[in-house]
């Protein structure tokens, strides 16, 4: 029987086996090694445990982990690796006294560990030596440490990371600035956290200073680049304490990855992993780094309780990075910004079907692979209920409200009952009105796009519908004036631009406006929805290349798709080719699609 106690409520994830209502990790001292040359990392796990209930037994979680041996003290104890399941991997059940306070596995991963990216000096920008990255989000953490992967479970730690003597480590802790000789970095991250933000990068690297309190690593021939593109991450952090409270994480910092990164970006404390399709010359994309920075409110500081409430952590960082953009680049930018997202919501919801039932914001993700029932629901329908909410109350109200959720929550898991409680208490039942017009119930447990969602205008795109309308006329596409245009106007211009387009009517276009050639990854995959369908064959070398060198499974999956709907073999022939420079967050996609 399983005891009651205050901690009861973790035993609500059904993505991990670990149980920690009845032991529970608080602390990890890391100590491993990264051998390039096998693939692997190995090393020993140290935990600090809390035994709640007396239990005899601790519960981790691992993928694909060899366990050498595990001691308690100096002394080895029994465990087992209960049987594989294909989505969770296996539960590490490790045999412990009531009394225990630390327990040590020795461990290493397989060749094949899911959450590590392994890249030889080709795929990097700098060509000579090897790059290692991990991904941890959703449930891949344990796939590179034994761990209670749930969010819900939350441990401080400190690592030593040894790499070869040419490398530098970083991790989603305090981080050096600088190699040294021995290969040899030591980490500590002193605020606890659960294990999917648990994250490490290996390369070649040097850091660059952005201000105070914020920084970039990259690999050194794109440095200026990476520095020059985030110049404005100081501003957005100000902005973000300004509104919500204060950093809880001392320093922000953002390692830029090679193009196989599966992500836009990973919000791993401290250290935020983003692609480098974001560099696009013009700090347009830089939306992404808002995004990641807000994150380290909601997700980081209040975490959703499972990945059932994924729309807690996306919704709510969705709603604070438009909030950030506002304020650094005024309204008419950020209503282009939720535009765009409208956008989304509207394609994912035709795409799923309005019924689906993985259009409601609270998930049903019982047994299936969380990965596969993240979608932009989340994001969108999520950010649009907190816009509804704002636009009822009053932004002053909402602001006030949200400020006090973080502070009140921090450190906390939060789920979406909870929160709903939380709302109603703080904010809505003082005003039956508001809460009539919201219809929060609707939202968060009923599908599709509720009748009441907001509606955005924007007069930026006003003015790019009307040069639409010029191309549609014919008009000399010379004259239309799109010099201040960012990336975001030219989204919309592609996505709005008409399919049924003549082979000669997009040369024009591609001529007039050089889409085919663009170093911008959003235009180029919005300008290869139109081209693959209309068998445009100017843009094919340019698709390959993109598709050969990007490992961005939001640009892929849409590409690889259109590509095997119009030609299967080619979509193969291409995939087969560029299937090793993609995580296996991607592929997992991909495969389904095209193998
Ligand atoms: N935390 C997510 C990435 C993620 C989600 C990883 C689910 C694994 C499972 C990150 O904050 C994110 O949302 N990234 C977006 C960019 C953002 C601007 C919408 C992405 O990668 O596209
Ligand atoms: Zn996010």
């Amino acid at each position: 029987m399983i005891s009651c106690n205050s901690n009861k409520d973790l035993r609500v994830d059904l993505h991990s086996f670990s149980e920690p209502h009845r032991v529970i990790t608080r602390h990890l001292d890391l100590d491993v090694k990264v051998d390039f040359q096998r693939e692997i990392i190995s090393g020993v796990a140290h935990y600090n445990i809390e035994n709640l209930d007396n239990s005899k037994k601790l519960i981790l979680d691992s993928q694909g982990l060899q366990i050498e041996k595990i001691l308690i003290g100096a002394d080895e104890t029994t465990y087992k690796l209960r049987e594989q399941d294909a989505n969770l991997g296996q539960a590490l059940e490790i045999d412990i006294e009531k009394d225990t306070k630390r327990v040590s596995i020795y461990y290493q991963t397989s060749p094949g560990a899911k959450a590590l990216q392994w890249l030889n000096p080709k795929q990097t920008a700098g060509k000579k030596d090897p790059f290692l990255f991990t991904q941890s989000q959703a449930i891949l953490a344990r796939s590179w440490i034994p761990c209670q992967d749930s969010p819900g479970v939350r441990f401080s730690y400190t690592a030593k990371v040894k790499v070869p003597a040419n490398l530098m480590a970083v991790m989603s802790a305090e981080n050096p600035t600088e190699k040294n000789d021995s290969g040899i970095y030591t980490f500590t991250m002193k605020q606890a956290i659960p294990a999917y933000l648990m994250a490490m990068g290996v390369g070649d690297l040097e850091f660059q200073s952005l201000g105070a309190h914020t920084g970039v690593y990259a690999e050194p021939s794109l440095l200026a680049d990476a520095a020059y593109e985030f110049a404005e991450t100081e501003d957005m952090l100000k902005i973000a304490e300004d509104m919500y409270g204060k950093y809880a994480w001392e320093r922000y910092d953002m390692l830029l990855l090679p193009p196989s990164f599966p992500f836009g970006g990973m919000e791993n404390p401290r250290l935020t992993f983003v692609t480098p399709t974001i560099l696009a010359g013009d700090r347009s994309l830089t939306a992404l780094i808002a995004h990641e920075l807000a994150h380290s409110w909601s997700g980081n500081l209040v975490t959703n309780k499972t990945w059932n409430d994924f729309w807690l952590n996306e919704g709510f960082t969705v709603y604070f990075e438009r909030r950030i953009m506002e304020r650094l680049e005024g309204k008419d930018y950020a209503d282009m910004l939720a535009l765009l997202g409208k956008q989304d919501l509207e394609h994912t919801a035709d795409e799923l079907g309005h019924n689906h039932l993985d259009t409601h914001l609270k998930l049903d993700l019982l047994g299936r692979d969380p990965d596969d029932g993240l979608t932009d629901i989340a994001y969108e329908k999520g950010y649009f209920l907190l816009r509804l909410i704002e636009e009822t109350v009053g932004r002053k109200q909402f602001d006030s409200f949200l400020k006090n959720y973080f502070h009140e929550n921090a450190f906390k898991v939060m789920d979406t009952e909870e929160f709903i409680a939380y709302l109603n208490h703080n904010l809505l039942d003082a005003s039956p009105e508001a809460k009539e017009k919201i219809r929060l119930e609707e939202w968060v447990y009923g599908p599709g796009i509720p009748d009441n969602c907001p509606q955005v205008k924007s007069i930026k795109f006003k003015k790019v519908n009307e040069a639409l309308s010029d191309v549609e006329k014919g008009f000399p596409l010379g004259n239309i004036e799109t010099t201040d245009w960012s990336s975001h106007e030219w989204l919309h211009f592609l996505r709005q631009l008409d399919s049924e387009m003549s082979l000669k009517e997009l040369k024009m276009i591609d001529e007039a406006f050089g889409f085919t050639n663009s170093g911008n990854s959003e235009i180029l995959n919005a300008w290869f929805q139109i081209t693959i369908p209309a068998g445009y064959s100017p843009a094919d070398k340019a698709l390959e290349h993109f598709l050969l060198k990007v490992g961005r499974r939001k640009f892929l999956k849409p590409l690889y798709e259109a590509l095997y709907t119009k030609d299967p073999e080619r979509a193969k022939r291409i995939y087969q080719k560029a299937r090793e420079n993609y995580h296996t967050v991607s592929t997992q996609t991909l495969d389904a699609i095209i193998l």
